[in-house]
């Protein structure tokens, strides 16, 4: 099976005269993992997520997504990628306040041309797997941080990504609502077979996916 993520000899710098924030990294993630990365502040976990994203490329090597090299993509064509097979969550949420929760979760289906009828049943169906069905209708800005980060996962899953990229998920709530909110990004990647990587600082976090890789001085160290 094709890895879902493949960096061959990867290597970031933002400027030429520092020393590289990735040197040289070579992984490939497989299909159906969840893949924690570890490393201290400014140690490169979101520059290694962004990549993978397509967000931005490297300065050397590939980073290849189900097989396909994300560079040699036009800026349209990784655009469509990250819409179509990526699915992000970031630490401070990213919802839009003035929608309400349903139409948080619809938007990435909404904006890709998704019949409504297409999409209404995912987004209530995943609402239901994160226990937030009674709350579709209302203000995203009514819900708790740690509610708003349900919907944000359930935003990321509603087009069935086949990567999930999870940048600090749980840095901003309490350890409770941490705890629950990883529970429910593991089932829910692990349910829909996609691949997971997620930066964290919490050993906790950490703790609870297949496999930990730590950046540390550019490189990647996993056991
Ligand atoms: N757009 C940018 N331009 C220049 N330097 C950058 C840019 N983005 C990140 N860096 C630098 O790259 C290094 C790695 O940053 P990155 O954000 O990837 O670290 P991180 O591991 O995610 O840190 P944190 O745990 O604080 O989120 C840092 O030294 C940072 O200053
Ligand atoms: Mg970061």
């Amino acid at each position: 099976m094709t890895p879902a993520l493949t960096f061959h000899h990867v290597t970031k710098r933002y400027d030429d005269t520092r020393r590289a924030v990735l040197d040289d990294i070579s992984f490939e993630a497989g299909a159906g993992r969840a893949i924690a990365i570890v490393g201290r502040s400014g140690s490169g976990k979101s520059t290694l997520l962004n990549l993978a994203a397509g967000i931005d490329v490297p300065s050397a090597g590939e980073v290849l997504a189900d097989g396909r090299d994300l560079a040699q993509l036009s800026e349209r064509e990784r655009t469509a990628f990250r819409r179509d097979r990526v699915g992000l969550v970031f630490q401070f949420f990213h919802l839009l306040p003035h929608l309400s929760v349903r139409e948080n979760v619809a938007l990435p289906a909404f904006i890709a041309g998704t019949a409504a009828a297409e999409f209404e049943p995912r987004v209530r169906e995943l609402l239901e797997r994160v226990g937030l069905a009674d709350r579709a209708d209302d203000d995203i800005a009514k819900l708790s941080g740690g509610e708003q980060q349900r919907i944000a996962i359930c935003r990321a899953l509603v087009r069935r990504p086949r990567l999930v990229l999870a940048d600090e998920p749980t840095g901003n709530l309490d350890d409770t609502s941490a705890t629950t909110v990883m529970d429910l990004l593991l089932a829910l990647v692990r349910d829909e077979g996609a691949t997971l990587l997620c930066a964290t600082h919490s050993a906790e976090t950490a703790g609870r996916t297949d496999e930990t890789w730590q950046l540390h001085g550019g490189r990647l160290e996993r056991p």
